[in-house]
């Protein structure tokens, strides 16, 4: 069903994992879209495939960490496509799986600048569009990370925490404008961020942990995510606003964790 018909939306981080899923089903419903990502192979390759359901596709290589960079792809959205309605600041990198005290300042500042300032230019640049819309969806990728704390990941997951507190801000702010603002906390999803994650810590026991952490007794799919971020852009998401939408299989209600798993620092 195209639920988000005549829609015009920007994702960011569309070379894999979840933002891929979700301009794929963005286009699958009907909007029309801008994307981006830092690496330019796998963002051909997601346009290719996107032009498969829409050839009006603005694809423009982004680095969501640089403000100049975020800026332009929401403006030639907007300058080809006349209009924005939705924004998905999608991507962030996963630097961690160690105590805090062994972080570098050169990552701390890594993570904040790519985690996120990402969101904070991606809303920032698009308000005003959303504004001149009469309305708008954004919604922001957040993490289970910030609700369900896992040993080795507390700078990831604090800035996880400030896109959930500047997302419910936003809502606030800008609800009578009809600019509604959400996070989507996804638990342990497919993609490479996951199979990346589980290479460092090297333990090969990680994704057992992962799994038992899940009520439903899997790991997610990206097309998981995907179908909530469709819900929160189309008309059926018109009173969901500065909500975070946990889609978990019930990690965060059922936290079902080994002590010190997801730290490489365990004794
Ligand atoms: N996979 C999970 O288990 C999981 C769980 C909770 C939250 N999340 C969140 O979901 C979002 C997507 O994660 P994913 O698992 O799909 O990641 P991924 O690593 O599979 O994909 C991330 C994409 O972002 C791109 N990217 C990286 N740095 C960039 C930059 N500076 N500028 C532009 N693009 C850049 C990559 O090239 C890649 O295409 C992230 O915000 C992540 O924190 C993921």
């Amino acid at each position: 069903m195209e639920t988000l018909k005549n829609k015009v939306a920007v994702v960011t981080g569309v070379g894999s994992g979840i933002g891929k899923a979700i301009a794929m089903a963005y286009a699958e419903a009907g909007a029309l879209l801008g994307v981006g990502d830092i690496n330019e192979n796998l963002l051909l390759k997601t346009t290719e495939d996107l032009k498969d359901k829409n050839e009006n596709i603005i694809s423009l290589k982004t680095d969501v960490s640089n403000e100049e960079q975020v800026k332009k792809l929401i403006d030639e959205t907007v300058n080809a496509h006349g209009k924005l309605d939705i924004i998905v600041n999608n991507v962030s990198v996963a630097i961690g799986g160690y105590p805090i005290t062994d972080m570098s300042n050169e990552d701390w500042q890594k993570i904040i600048g790519i985690n996120f300032s990402s969101v904070f230019y991606g809303c920032k640049h698009s308000i005003p569009y959303l504004k001149k819309n009469n309305g708008g969806s954004i919604i922001n990728i957040a993490s289970v990370q910030a609700h369900n704390p896992l040993p080795g990941w507390a700078a990831y997951a604090g800035i996880k925490g400030g896109v959930i507190s500047m997302t419910r801000n936003i809502a606030s702010e800008f609800g009578p404008y009809n600019i509604r603002a959400n996070t989507i906390s996804p638990g342990t999803i497919a993609t490479e961020m996951v199979n990346q994650v589980l290479e460092e810590d090297g333990t090969g026991t990680l994704m057992d942990d992962f799994i038992l952490m899940h009520p439903i007794g899997r790991i997610g799919k990206p097309s998981e995510i995907a179908a909530t971020a469709v819900f929160l852009a189309s008309e059926g998401g018109a009173f969901a606003n500065g909500e975070d939408f946990r889609i978990d299989g019930g990690l965060v209600i059922t936290p079902r964790t080994r002590p010190g798993a997801g730290s490489n620092s365990k004794e």
